[in-house]
């Protein structure tokens, strides 16, 4: 456990499993979201279940947690199939052995996923491109922590960036407005499509028996976006990358995907068959968390480690750091995707992995987010193959998720498979 003093508060950087476990399984409610993440995001997220914390925050995810439950997964799949066949049919014309900054790729992709599965809406109509703009720009301006808000130094001092921030947040807002408008219109007058929008808008929390009014649906939703977009982008980029680096666990993926698949449509029952797959895109979540940390705040003054921690403090988990924990994980920096496969190391995958956190405030996306990185990986590598561009080595910063300073830029060469054309 790393501890930084400083005037204003302390922060601890916890490392260890059993410690990390205290504040996300065992005592969550002692451990609550710290302020500061929702004071910098308010703009866009408002009220959003990603930073409320108490029983505003149940309340929420008693609302919400249905649209994500078990069977909702095999409903989303057509839609998540769609944006995947057309991000390869966009790849297409690319591929030529040029090189491609691949960040940006699956940002489209990945967004599309979100307007397909959110509002049945391909991100080609010219509000959504507005919105997935609005969002790059977002995601360039605005580190979700400085360290001065690690701090708690006073507001005063400026944080580089973070006028710019709000006002794209709140444009954004604005944009995604127009959504929530007219879905509340399509649920009054009987049209509304059955995606996770309506779910959501018409579940009713079994406690109170109330429902999300617009306003407060227009939160979730910025942070569906936020959430659900910037994250599997930032695993897909990435695990390109690796694979990239790894023609030989590249190659596996291929021939796993043509023996599931061969060259017809995936259903969802063949998800299962890509465990090798699945693996590499667990390896990738391992080795580039798209949220690196999670910042938590004691509520009660505690005792850790031969420390004293007061009430207050920043208790910040890190992903990143626990992931690559020298003596937890064998070769820590190694992309090894078999490792998945061995008994021998199911202690750190059980205790020192968590791309998608735990306990209670887990990912409601985990599952579908699992769902669609296996299925877009399968489906592009199935058509391309990937290889690293001289001089190109991405160096990880944290933006809103980990992305690469100046993109991943890879070279990207047709398979001899057939391209499908953009689905109608
Ligand atoms: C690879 C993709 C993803 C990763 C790695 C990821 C990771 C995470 C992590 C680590 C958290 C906890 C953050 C914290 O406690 O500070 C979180 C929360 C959340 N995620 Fe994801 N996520 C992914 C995809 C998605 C998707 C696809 C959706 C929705 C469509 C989603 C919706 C949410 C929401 C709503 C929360 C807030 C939960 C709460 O606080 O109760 N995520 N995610």
């Amino acid at each position: 456990m790393a501890e930084v003093k400083t005037p204003f508060r302390n922060a601890y950087l916890v490392n260890q499993p059993d410690l990390v476990k205290t504040a996300l399984v065992d005592r969550p409610d002692d451990f609550p979201k710290a302020e500061v993440i929702r004071r910098t995001l308010y703009d866009l997220l408002g009220d959003s279940v990603f930073v409320t914390n108490g029983e505003l925050w149940k309340r929420q995810r008693r609302m919400i947690d249905p649209a994500f439950g078990g069977g909702r997964l095999k409903e989303v799949f057509p839609a998540i199939l769609d944006a995947a066949e057309t991000c390869v049919a966009r790849l297409g014309p690319l591929a030529d052995g040029r090189k491609v900054e691949m960040e940006f790729e699956t940002s489209h992709a990945a967004a599309d996923v979100i307007f397909q599965t959110l509002f049945s809406e391909p991100i080609n109509t010219d509000d959504a491109q507005a919105v997935f703009h609005a969002f790059r720009r977002y995601q360039r301006t605005a580190p979700v922590l400085s360290i001065l808000d690690i701090m708690n130094a006073p507001g005063w001092i400026p944080r580089p960036g973070r006028k710019q921030a709000r006002a794209e947040g709140r444009a954004i807002k604005a944009l995604l407005r127009t959504y929530v408008d007219r879905r509340a219109t399509q649920i009054a007058d009987g049209t509304a499509p059955d995606d996770l929008a309506t779910k959501i808008m018409q579940t009713t929390d079994p406690v109170t028996g109330d429902r999300f009014d617009a306003n407060e649906m227009l939160d979730q939703v910025a942070i569906f976006f936020l959430a659900g977009h910037e994250t599997s982008a930032s695993a897909l980029a990435w695990t390109l990358y690796l694979l990239a680096n790894d023609p030989h666990a590249q190659e596996r993926v291929a021939a796993e995907v043509q023996s599931a698949l061969g060259d017809r449509r995936p259903e969802f029952s063949d998800l299962k068959r890509l465990s090798f797959t699945r693996n590499v895109f667990r390896e990738a979540l391992r080795l580039y968390p798209p949220v690196p940390m999670m910042v938590r705040e004691t509520t009660l003054p505690e005792h850790f480690r031969n420390r004293d921690l007061a009430k207050s403090s920043m208790y910040i988990l890190s992903p990143w750091h626990l992931h690559r924990h020298e003596r937890i994980w064998p070769k820590p920096d190694q992309f090894d995707p078999d490792r998945w496969y061995r008994p021998e190391e199911k202690g750190p995958q059980t205790d020192a992995y968590m791309p998608f956190s735990a306990g209670p405030r887990v990912c409601t996306g985990a599952g579908f987010a699992m769902l669609e990185g296996v299925l877009l990986l399968s489906l592009i590598i199935r058509s391309y193959r990937f290889t690293p561009v001289e001089g190109e080595v991405p160096a990880p910063v944290t933006q809103l998720t980990v992305r690469s300073e100046t993109g991943i830029w890879l070279s990207v060469q047709r398979r001899d498979g057939v391209i499908p054309p953009l689905p109608e």
